[in-house]
């Protein structure tokens, strides 16, 4: 048994669930209100104790197991939500292999070397004539000896080899020195200093251990005006933000994160008071930056530059953020990605307009309380994009009136939520004075029709499935294709192109509700799309540690006696069309349940799963009709 069947086995998904979502007994499965998306007077989403899995018929319409669930709530990649229920259920993990062992501890030691190289410029800062200068440059701009001591702030002497000499006396390695980034490598193979004459901000992980180094010039003619440390296993930028160790508890206090751009930035804000400030020095906020702020608060604030917030709002912005959606992780500042991300992750994302020409810290100085009334002021993504389109231009000017709809609606019909939404398109109806039923007709079509009333009794005539039965076979089906295409990695297009030619969509990692079977899933569409080695060992390199004895024992088992490999890809494909088959029909037949509890609490004639009905009952027949049809392979 892997620990994810063992942590499923000790934990009932009825106890997590209700830790956050009210739950109210019908039949068999448990059904409540979705926390995924917002809507108050259909219990949509439902619980199948069974099998262990859930499912929401509303909005999300997706489902998965108590892996997912947790994923999805807190943010979390596998590996953390693994770690936690480890942990709560008593399920020890894998022990550590020596191999990584033995990267853990060399990671210790050059941690400690980082350490050590705070104390070391902290040193030049603070107590040598050389530090003078950097000293006066930290005091000009605000900065007290308080907060150089707290930040590890610090003084990169102007040489070639103090750092050099300084830690190979204390008997640390050039391969130490050039792992964690403090040398440079000579073309004939000597190191020299990497940080000369530079300010330096120490940069540590969220729980405070150190991971690299930010370095600001003195000399305004040195370049470049910031020098980090080089990408190391430590130092990952996009992973890393500035000064979180410090904001962690203003964070969670105040329920509140305030994005800025720079060292400076987060540094003065911090000595006034701010302490929830953090910085992504200068990079582009990814993904992996907000799930880490998650974990603290969902409230989200950047304040960044006036030019930068500004330009990328405008038109030039959306283009490029459209274009580049689906392609990137990157959030960047452009407004489209972050409301995508925003809906995905549940967060609040506000965005503060900063008087032109100044940094936050400037702002800060001259005035604090300016600086609050500045957070205070943040506008949703939306609203704010509206604003800095609308400062631009002629709003009487049909054609900029249309420009901007043009501009806007797109970003508001990404909106999740249905009420927010309406709003967004009042505003912009408003500002630019047009009556707000044209907004409609340009292409909000869509969401009208979702809230149409519609009867209660029309279309539902759902297979007679086994609701546990059925959840139990899908386990099985899934396992199924897991297997034979963890040992048959390129067959996913010859999967793929099977299911296209009935007209059915290609294999989606949301074809499984098992997390552990689809990040394998993931892993194996992966592997297809790079093409620096073959699929079977790029999987068994990117396959996470703790799935790995799932993956192991996968290979090894036989997947069945059959032999012929044509009709082993016959079977692969019919599974996921079983698969689907059974998840329609239990979803169909779990709908009807659900109404029918509605119609026992005296509920309106409004059947609020239509569409869904509709979609799984046509769906229903094509998956009928394919699998009573003999497949072709290519
Ligand atoms: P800025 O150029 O806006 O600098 O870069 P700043 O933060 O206002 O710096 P001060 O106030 O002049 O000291 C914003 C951030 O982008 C990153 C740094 O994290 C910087 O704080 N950056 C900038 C780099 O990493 N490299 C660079 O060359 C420039
Ligand atoms: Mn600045």
């Amino acid at each position: 048994m892997t620990v994810v069947d063992e942590i499923k086995n000790r934990i009932d998904i009825l106890d997590i669930v209700s830790e956050s979502v009210k739950l109210r007994r019908s039949g068999k499965s448990y059904s409540g209100f979705c926390p995924f998306h917002d809507n108050k007077r259909t219990p949509a989403f439902v619980v199948f104790p069974d099998s262990g899995t859930w499912r929401c018929f509303g909005q999300c319409n997706e489902g998965g197991d108590i892996f997912k669930f947790i994923m999805k709530k807190e943010g979390w990649d596998f590996n953390e939500t693994l770690r936690y229920l480890a942990d709560r259920t008593g399920v020890e993990l894998q022990p550590q292999t020596e191999g990584q062992k033995e990267a853990d501890e060399q990671y210790d030691r050059l941690r400690q070397l980082l350490e050590e190289a705070v104390t070391f410029f902290r040193h030049h800062l603070m107590q040598t004539p050389q530090g003078k200068t950097a000293l006066d440059y930290l005091i000009k701009r605000g900065v007290t000896r308080e907060t150089m001591e707290s930040f590890g702030l610090g003084y990169a002497p102007a040489s070639w080899e103090a750092a050099v000499q300084h830690f190979s006396a204390k008997g640390f390695s050039e391969k130490d020195l050039l792992d964690v980034g403090l040398v440079s490598q000579r073309d004939n193979g000597g190191i020299y200093d990497r940080f000369r004459n530079r300010l330096m901000f120490a940069i540590r992980d969220p729980n405070g251990r150190m991971a690299g180094f930010g370095a600001r010039i003195l000399d305004p003619d040195d370049v470049p005006k910031y020098l980090n440390s080089p990408q190391t296993p430590l130092f990952d930028k996009g992973r890393l933000l500035y000064g979180l160790d410090l904001a962690r508890k203003a964070i969670r206090s105040e329920d509140q994160v305030v994005i800025v751009e720079g060292y400076m930035d987060v540094i003065v804000p911090h000595q006034a008071g701010f302490a929830n400030t953090v910085s992504p020095m200068g990079t582009a906020l990814t993904e992996d930056h907000l799930r880490l702020l998650k974990r603290y608060s969902r409230r989200i604030i950047l304040a960044l530059d006036a030019d930068a917030a500004g330009e990328k709002a405008t038109l030039r912005g959306l283009e490029v953020a459209r274009q580049a959606m689906d392609h990137s992780d990157e959030i960047s500042f452009d407004p489209r990605g972050l409301i995508r991300h925003e809906a995905r992750l549940e967060a609040d994302v506000r965005v503060t307009t900063i008087p032109d020409g100044m940094d936050p810290d400037e702002v800060v100085l001259r005035d604090p309380e300016e600086w609050r009334r500045i957070l205070a002021a943040a506008k949703p993504v939306v609203v704010h994009v509206m604003e800095t389109l609308a400062a631009q231009k002629d709003l009487d000017d049909p054609k900029v009136k249309r420009e901007i709809v043009d501009q806007i609606l797109p970003l508001i019909e990404d909106v999740p939520n249905a009420v927010e939404r309406d709003a967004y398109r009042q505003r912009l109806a408003r500002m630019i004075k047009v009556d707000e039923r044209t907004l409609v007709g340009s292409g909000a079509g869509k969401t009208t029709a979702r809230r149409k009333p519609k009867n209660i009794q029309q279309g539902v005539a759902p297979h007679k499935t086994e609701a546990i039965s059925a959840n139990q076979l899908a386990f099985s089906l899934e396992r199924h294709t897991i297997h034979v295409l963890v040992q048959e990695p390129e067959w996913l297009h010859i999967l793929d192109r099977g299911l296209q030619k009935l007209h059915l969509s290609r294999l989606d990692v949301s074809d499984f509700e098992q997390a552990d079977f689809q990040i394998l899933a993931r892993s194996v569409m992966q592997s297809l799309e790079q093409d620096e080695v073959e699929p079977e060992p790029y999987l068994q390199a990117h396959i996470p540690e703790n799935l790995q004895p799932l993956y192991q024992s996968l290979i090894k088992e036989p997947v069945s006696q059959e032999k012929l490999q044509q009709r082993l890809q016959e079977d692969l494909i019919r599974s996921i069309m079983k698969l689907r088959l059974v998840r329609v029909n239990a979803g169909l037949q779990q709908m009807r349940f659900l109404l029918e509890d509605m119609q026992e609490q005296g509920e309106s004639g409004i059947n609020p799963y239509q569409d869904l009905i509709l979609q799984y009952t046509l769906l229903r027949g094509r998956l009928d009709n394919a699998l009573g049809r003999p497949i072709q392979l290519d």
